[in-house]
């Protein structure tokens, strides 16, 4: 009788386990949801693509920013604002987060207080992020791929690969 209800604590116990570990393979947050739920205050940077240096368009990209997890999605809201390099002014203008696959702007929103057609943030999943940690293993940050588009008043600039390196 003692074994019985034994194998069927066990048996529960998997069941818990199997629903608690399907309830965390969400489509993001592995790094990010170590965070909890809620908005967390997080310092970017954007990094060169592949360079381990800063992008030229880093002055673009305002820090903090906020990274929300809900559900076992980690949403990103990024303030911009526009910058000069040499003569001329620049600002983002579509943002396409890396979702594993391809670059997509899907489920991203453009936020333009002011409605002069410059955004302000942008609000977008954390899909692909790649954990930044210390010597101990312990979870500090992420990775997380990007490409932007930049409109260069009175000049171009080619749709570029960067990354945003993100400090909890
Ligand atoms: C202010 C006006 C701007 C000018 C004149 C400008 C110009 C340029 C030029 C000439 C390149 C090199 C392109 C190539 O040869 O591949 C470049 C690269 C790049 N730009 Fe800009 N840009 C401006 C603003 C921005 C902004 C606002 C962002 C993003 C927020 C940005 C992000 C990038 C990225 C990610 C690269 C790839 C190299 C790197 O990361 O440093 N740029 N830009």
């Amino acid at each position: 009788m003692k074994k019985r209800l034994l194998t069927v604590a066990v048996m529960a116990l998997m069941l818990v386990m199997s629903f608690a570990m399907t309830a965390s393979a969400g489509p993001v947050a592995d790094t990010l949801g170590a965070l909890g739920p809620g908005p967390h205050s997080v310092g970017v940077d954007l990094y060169h693509a592949t360079l381990d240096q800063l992008s030229m368009g880093d002055p673009a990209i305002d820090s903090p920013a906020s990274v929300t997890v809900a559900s076992g999605v980690a949403t990103m809201t990024l303030g911009v604002s526009p910058m000069t390099f040499g003569e001329y002014t620049g600002y983002l203008e579509k943002l396409e987060y890396y979702d594993g696959g391809v670059y997509t702007d899907e489920d991203v929103v453009v936020v333009d207080y002011d409605l002069d057609e410059v955004p302000d943030a942008f609000i977008f999943p954390i899909t692909d992020e790649t954990a930044i940690t210390t010597g101990g293993g312990a979870v500090i940050g992420a990775w997380q791929k990007v490409q932007v588009t930049v409109k260069v008043e009175g000049s171009s600039m080619p749709v570029s690969q960067a990354r945003l390196k993100i400090m909890f």
